[in-house]
């Protein structure tokens, strides 16, 4: 179910590959820093890594990007690689190195200066973890070299490299980990203006015909996110063509966003379903994440990364020490009243 929505945690093809009648269309993820919206401080610390980098022949340090889905991480992998080598990222993720051994020959074989990418970082294994801390700190591994009684360990040193590290759960990563990146940023939820922005730029790669406010109405119910806000246009887009004969109105935007069930503030079923079993099953909480994600038969990874910080970066979800708790927007958002005595954040705020 999580995995239909809008604001789903996966990449989908459509969010790189163009539908076939704009071939030729550069894809919509920027290319460059240049290209890049929002993040302004990340924008500028990045591009002096890189610039200094470059001047220096070396290996830029390495980078930790943790935030929700969708902000612009694995863009930004992208970006860094292609600007300090022309090359991309070699790229692998967490889940998929389960031993040492699987980094072995993608750390032997980095060139001068390469960019690894390593997708949700917080889920290597802590071997694989201390495999890499002397990868990362002194560019060398151990290489196990026969098997048996003859087996044996040499270290063997591989070319300066860049590893980005991308997480949504930054708090899941340990000390050392953390403490052998060079730049950490945490990405936010990006303006208003921002995702404007974004989606006037996407509408002329797409070439749209937009009238004013339609695009407005769409960055509003983008829940911060670049991803969301691509995907929606799309939505609006083929609505748009369909209901109206191509040209994109406030009115056509306001009817495709309906259909979506994507309501004013940007949240879907989903969201609301999530906001009514805290309201209903828990009278508003505060309740534990895992009895919460089993009494809605989702993950509570996908409440916890996807669902959770957009409610609370609105103000209608918070956290307590006991669990999480519909504040007075959050009940007022899905028009329901509090029940006596039932514990919403003017009661709770300490
Ligand atoms: N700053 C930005 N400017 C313009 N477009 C952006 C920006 N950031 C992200 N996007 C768009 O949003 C899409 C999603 O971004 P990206 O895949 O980099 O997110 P992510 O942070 O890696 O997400 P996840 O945590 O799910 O892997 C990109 O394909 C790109 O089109
Ligand atoms: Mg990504």
């Amino acid at each position: 179910m999580a995995r239909d929505r809008v604001v789903t945690r996966a990449e989908l093809p459509e969010d790189h590959v163009e539908p076939p009648e704009a071939a030729g269309v550069s894809p919509l993820r920027p290319q460059s820093l240049e290209e890049y919206v929002g993040q302004p401080e990340l924008v500028e610390k990045l591009g002096i890594g890189i610039a200094a980098a470059r001047a220096r022949h070396e290996a830029m340090e390495h980078v930790l990007l943790h935030g929700p889905p969708g902000l612009g991480k694995t863009t930004l992998a992208y970006i860094i690689a292609n600007q300090l080598q022309s090359a991309p990222p070699r790229i692998t993720s967490g889940p998929a190195l389960n031993r040492p051994t699987d980094l072995v020959s993608l750390l032997t074989n980095v060139q001068p200066r390469d960019v690894v990418f390593i997708d949700e970082i917080h889920r290597m294994p802590t071997a694989v973890e201390e495999y890499l801390y002397s990868a990362m700190e002194d560019f060398v591994v151990d290489v196990v070299t026969g098997s048996g009684t003859h087996a044996d360990s040499i270290r063997i040193n591989i070319h300066p490299f860049t590893l980005i590290g991308a997480t949504t759960r930054s708090g899941l990563l340990s000390g050392p980990m953390r403490a052998r990146f060079g730049i950490v940023h945490h990405l936010n939820f990006y303006s208003q203006p921002d995702l404007l922005t974004i989606l006037q730029r996407s509408a002329a790669l797409l070439t749209m015909h937009v009238e004013p406010g339609a695009l407005e109405m769409v960055a509003r119910r983008s829940r911060g996110t670049p991803r969301v806000a691509n995907r929606l246009l799309r939505r609006v887009r083929d609505f748009a063509l369909i209901r109206g004969g191509g040209r994109l109105t406030s009115e056509l935007a306001a009817g495709a966003l309906e259909l979506e069930g994507i309501d004013d503030k940007g949240l879907d079923a989903l969201d609301r379903r999530f906001m009514s079993i805290l309201a209903r099953d828990y009278d508003g909480g505060p309740a534990g994440l895992d009895s919460l994600a089993a009494n809605m038969g989702e993950e509570s990874d996908v409440l916890e990364d996807v669902i959770e910080p957009f409610l609370l970066q609105s103000g209608l979800l918070r956290r307590t020490s006991k669990g999480r708790q519909l504040t007075a927007s959050g009940w007022a958002h899905i028009k329901l009243k509090p029940p006596d005595g039932a514990a919403t954040d003017e009661l709770f705020e300490p």
